[in-house]
């Protein structure tokens, strides 16, 4: 593991198709919003911010996923993104992703791992 891999939470906050956790980054000397969410046993991790208009996605902080747990949806105009790629299936999205963050799941805990 990266010797700066920075804890986000322990595996079990993260339930598949449930609850996120949001964190920050810093990117440019700025600190930006991050979630990171299970889906299909494994986590994700993206930058909270809508390919439509750059706001974050959750209303209620953590809830990233629609109500079938299939997809993660921005609560502002509805639209749909693929938990395990970020990439826009639908609505206002209008063909622009999720950006993606690299995490690793280890022993227990989730790691954002900091580009070099
Ligand atoms: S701001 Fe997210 S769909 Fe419009």
């Amino acid at each position: 593991m990266a010797a700066d891999a920075r804890l986000i939470c322990a595996s079990d906050e993260l339930r598949d198709g449930g609850a996120g956790v949001r964190f920050a980054v810093v990117r440019h000397g700025h600190e930006e919003p991050a979630f990171a969410v299970r889906f299909r046993g494994r986590v994700f991790a993206y930058y909270n911010r809508c390919g439509h208009v750059p706001v974050e996605l959750d209303w209620q902080p953590g809830e990233f996923f629609d109500d079938s747990g299939l997809y993660l949806i921005c609560t502002t105009h509805g639209a749909l993104y693929a938990p395990e790629s970020g990439r826009c299936l639908g609505g206002r999205c209008n063909g622009k992703g999720l950006a993606p963050l690299p995490v690793e799941e280890r022993e227990g805990f989730v790691y954002f791992i900091p580009e070099e």
